[in-house]
This record gives C-alpha cells, sequence and structure tokens, in this order.
C-alpha cells in the first residue's frame, strides 16, 4: 500500500453528506464538512453534493465511499432511505467520471466497523441514524452487506421501524433507548458476538447509559473515517 495517498471518504446519508480527508496514515487532514442530503436524494443531486464539498478540502488521490444500502462492486443495490432511482447506479464510476479519482464504495455500517472493530473474534456494528446499520466481522474479516434493518423485529415491525430516526422522533428519547437496548439482547442471542459497536448519529443519546464493557460507542466522525480502511486491502 502507497502510505503518501490521501483518502477522501464520504458518508452518504439519509440525512447528511459528510466528508473529511484523511493521510496515508489515516490522519484526518481536514474537519468534517457536511450539507443536507438533497431531497429528493437522487444519484444525480447527491454526486453533486459530493462534488461541491470535495471542493472545500484538500488535495486526495483517491475516493471511499459509505453508502446506505447494499453494494457490490461499486454498484448499489438498495436504497431504502434514498430516491429510488439509486438500484442498478453504479456509483463508483459515476463518481470516478466527475471526480477523475479511483473510487472505492461499501455498504455505510461496513465502512463503520471498518473503522472500529478490534480484528478478534465475533464484533457486531449497529449504526443509528436514518436507517439502522448492521455489519458483522469475524477475526476482523467482514461479512458483507448484513442487512438487519429490514428484518421483521417485533409486532410487525422491522429494526428499522423500531429503532430509526422517525421511530425516535415518534416514540421520545427514553423510549427509544429501551427499544436499543432490546434490539442489542435480541443480537446478542442470535449472533453470540464478543464485542458490539453502536455508530451512528443518534448514537449520541446513549452517552449517559450504563453498558457492559462489550458494548463500545463510537462517534459519528469515526464512521466517516472508516473509509480509509476500504483503500487498506487489495
Ligand atoms: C439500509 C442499510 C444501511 C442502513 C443505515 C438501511 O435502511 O438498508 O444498508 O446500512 O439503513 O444507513
Amino acid at each position: 500500500m502507497d502510505s503518501s495517498l490521501n483518502t477522501l471518504c464520504v458518508d452518504i446519508g439519509g440525512t447528511g453528506v459528510k466528508l473529511i480527508v484523511v493521510d496515508g496514515k489515516g490522519l484526518q487532514l481536514c474537519d468534517r464538512q457536511r450539507a443536507k442530503t438533497p431531497q429528493p436524494g437522487t444519484p444525480e443531486a447527491i454526486i453533486s453534493v459530493i462534488e461541491e464539498l470535495s471542493g472545500l478540502v484538500p488535495e486526495f488521490d483517491r475516493i471511499a465511499v459509505g453508502f446506505p444500502g447494499v453494494v457490490h462492486e461499486g454498484i448499489i443495490g438498495t436504497a431504502a432511505n434514498l430516491d429510488i432511482n439509486w438500484p442498478g447506479t453504479d456509483l463508483a464510476d459515476e463518481l470516478f467520471q466527475r471526480l477523475n479519482k479511483p473510487v472505492r464504495v461499501a455498504n455505510d455500517a461496513d465502512v463503520q466497523g471498518y473503522g472500529c472493530v478490534r480484528g478478534k473474534g465475533v464484533e457486531m456494528v449497529l449504526t443509528l441514524g436514518t436507517g439502522m446499520g448492521s455489519a458483522l466481522f469475524v477475526d476482523g474479516r467482514l461479512v458483507p452487506n448484513l442487512e438487519l434493518a429490514h428484518h421483521l423485529f417485533k409486532k410487525g415491525k422491522t429494526y428499522e421501524d423500531y429503532v430509526g430516526r422517525p421511530a425516535l422522533e415518534t416514540v421520545g428519547t427514553q423510549k427509544w433507548i429501551k427499544r436499543v437496548k432490546r434490539v442489542i439482547e435480541t443480537t446478542k442471542r442470535v449472533w453470540n458476538w464478543d464485542l458490539m459497536h453502536l455508530g451512528g448519529g443518534n448514537t449520541k443519546l446513549l452517552r449517559d447509559v450504563q453498558f457492559p464493557e462489550q458494548i463500545q460507542l463510537h462517534s459519528n466522525t469515526a464512521g466517516v473515517l472508516g473509509g480509509y480502511f476500504l483503500w487498506q486491502t487489495d
């Protein structure tokens, strides 16, 4: 790996598009830039926002994108919280055409996980933002595109219906925290993970909750920075 290359790390979310440039060692070279996700969040509109924001940060040599849906080799499979035109979009190629730098794209929870897993045992990642992201790592190796979000959790509600942003806004923080704990307990029973990582913008609401050591909270910025690791593998 060439350790002199800078990476533009992009996180596309249902609410905000965020980006940061990191150097060849993964160190942050600028403040995080953020813009609201355009509504509707079409491929064209979001790619234009990335292009604009990328003009506000230091020079970069390559791009890593976390996308809120299933991604296979740069091509979008699903995008539940964005515009319906996303599935089938070759995001890696479209961004390459715009910014003329090589691009790697992965699911946003997978990217978050790359940035925070320890690399030992079974580690699960849940991201709590507009949607609910999920990722699974075994001894540091990713099981890509784990999609818990749209599976039934309880009373006809999916995991995402239960703890996504609209649910938080409807039931309020205290009830939402109870729901998140129930989701965590269920994943523990199913996957028997050794470590659970919680990321995404709403994780800040869990700051005062006493979790056992095996449950760790991460900042939203950590999710963006995880993109650096997309370029650390061949
Ligand atoms: C998507 C996931 C994504 C999560 C968080 C869900 O709606 O299906 O792929 O990781 O939202 O953005």
